[in-house]
């Protein structure tokens, strides 16, 4: 939770008196005195001075809808359109045949996982650099969250690291978009495919993400969305659940709904199936609808600014921009790159993140290696795991953390910026590429300073 907590706060404090979002376009010079030269922590001055755009960010306009609920009293889905509404218009934007509103992007997980038979003493391949909720919706089902690697260069799931991992208790794959960069998912189907394994896309980072012209959340079998507040469509929580099949769908529908019959998903009495509470509420869907437009203009101003740091950072040596799938347009929902000490004389990352928080920049280390931090001992250690599985299945599966490799690197050598920070002017990217410049420009005497 520390990362997400840590993300979460820094939003809300840049959101405290910072300005409104500042579009393309602002083209003011950049004069470099001696004192700017200096890095601000020697002494100097930042070279960003400004704030940064808040988040999340609102329209007056919009205020008519909410209040309209809020005065009909029907504030659940049941009593009324808006959620509905939503799933469709979700589903269209999308490009998904279907959409189910549920609470949270958690909450979708864990929908479509029942809903693809992850049974008690299952396993399911994970990427293993993400939120914790991805880790935590598979331990809830009591099956084994399997980590598949990361790829160093993508900061995705490795299709590679896929296929020796699998065993006869595997069910699906579960890769992760993170932080809005498309997972290569063509051969991820192809292993899924070979070993009839279903695909659950966490596409909670991903809105309006793109791989070979399709949107994430329709590549796999179900694709899962969260709008949580720090999130590019946020409605306070709220989550959904896209894809193509309408049984899977209708199945969908009903386990989020206290197993109430859906669709052609029915039985002899209304509730013949498991269930549980996962709703949207009325709010929640008419806070979303209405940001639709903003979500599009968004992306394509984060994208053209993305595009803009990586051409300024990777021309830096001891910065590595991230690698993207062929045909596939990531949302940023952080901006992350790697970073070589080495090519910066020793200077940690700790203090490369703190010099460029010193220099107006706010940044952080992103994702750690959550699989040492005890919450998968617990589980394992539990009743429950040692009943369903063996004590050799936990004992290899506990060693092969340490075989991760690439996911290790990645982890000790990212750092990231939030999205709002890609609302920003094309002048406050150049800031931020001026501000790896000057550190790495001065990251000897850095390096030695306390
Ligand atoms: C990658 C990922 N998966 C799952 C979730 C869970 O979503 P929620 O917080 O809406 O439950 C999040 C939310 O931060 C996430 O980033």
């Amino acid at each position: 939770m520390k990362d997400q907590l840590n993300r979460r706060s820094f939003i809300h404090h840049a959101a405290v008196g910072s300005a409104a979002v500042a579009f393309l376009g602002s083209k003011a010079p950049m004069v470099m005195s001696a004192e700017a030269d200096k890095p601000a922590m020697l002494g100097g001055t930042p070279v960003h001075k400004g704030s940064w755009p808040g988040w999340p960010t609102w329209r007056q306009s919009w205020e008519p809808a909410v209040i309209e609920v809020l005065r009909s009293g029907r504030w659940f889905r049941g009593a009324g359109e808006h959620v509905e509404e939503f799933e469709q218009a979700y589903a269209k934007l999308i490009g998904a045949k279907r959409c189910l509103a549920t609470a949270s992007g958690t909450t979708a997980l864990l929908v479509s996982l029942h809903v693809l038979d992850v049974d008690a003493g299952d396993e399911v391949i994970v990427s293993p650099f993400t939120f914790i909720a991805t880790y935590n919706a598979v331990l809830i089902n009591k099956a084994l969250p399997v980590f598949a690697d990361t790829d160093p260069a993508t900061l995705t799931i490795d299709p590679a690291s896929i296929e020796s991992r699998i065993t006869d208790r595997t069910r699906a794959i579960l890769p992760v978009h993170i932080y809005g960069l498309p997972c290569d998912m063509d051969p991820i189907n192809e292993i899924a495919r070979k070993h009839k394994l279903a695909v659950i896309e966490d596409a909670c980072q991903a809105w309006l993400a793109e791989y070979k012209g399709r949107k994430c959340g329709v590549l796999g079998d179900l694709g899962c969305f969260s709008f949580q507040n720090s999130k590019h469509l946020p409605s306070g929580e709220g989550g959904a659940v896209t894809g193509d099949s309408d049984d899977l769908l209708d199945r969908c529908q009903a386990f989020h709904n206290c197993g109430r019959a859906y669709g052609n998903f029915k039985g002899p009495r209304p509730y013949f199936t498991r269930g549980s509470n996962y709703r949207m509420q009325q709010f929640q869907a008419v806070i979303l609808m209405q940001q639709f437009d903003k979500l599009i203009q968004e992306t394509e101003i984060r994208r053209a600014h993305a595009q803009h740091l990586t051409e300024g950072l990777k021309t830096i040596p001891g910065i590595q921009t991230v690698r993207l799938p062929a045909d596939s347009k990531p949302v940023w929902h952080l901006y992350p790159f790697r970073y070589d000490a080495d090519q910066f004389n020793g200077l940690s990352r700790d203090k490369f993140i703190r010099a460029l928080n010193a220099e107006g920049v706010p940044c952080g280390a992103g994702y750690h290696e959550q699989y040492f931090d005890g919450l998968l001992d617990e589980a394992i250690n539990s009743r429950g795991f040692k009943r369903l599985f063996s004590p050799a299945r936990l004992k290899a599966y506990r060693e092969s953390f340490e075989e991760l490799k690439g996911n290790r690197l990645v982890c000790n050598t990212t750092v990231a910026m939030t999205q709002n920070l890609l609302l920003g002017s094309r002048d406050d990217m150049d800031h931020i590429i001026e501000a790896v410049r000057k550190i790495h420009k001065h990251s000897a005497a850095l390096a030695k300073a306390s």
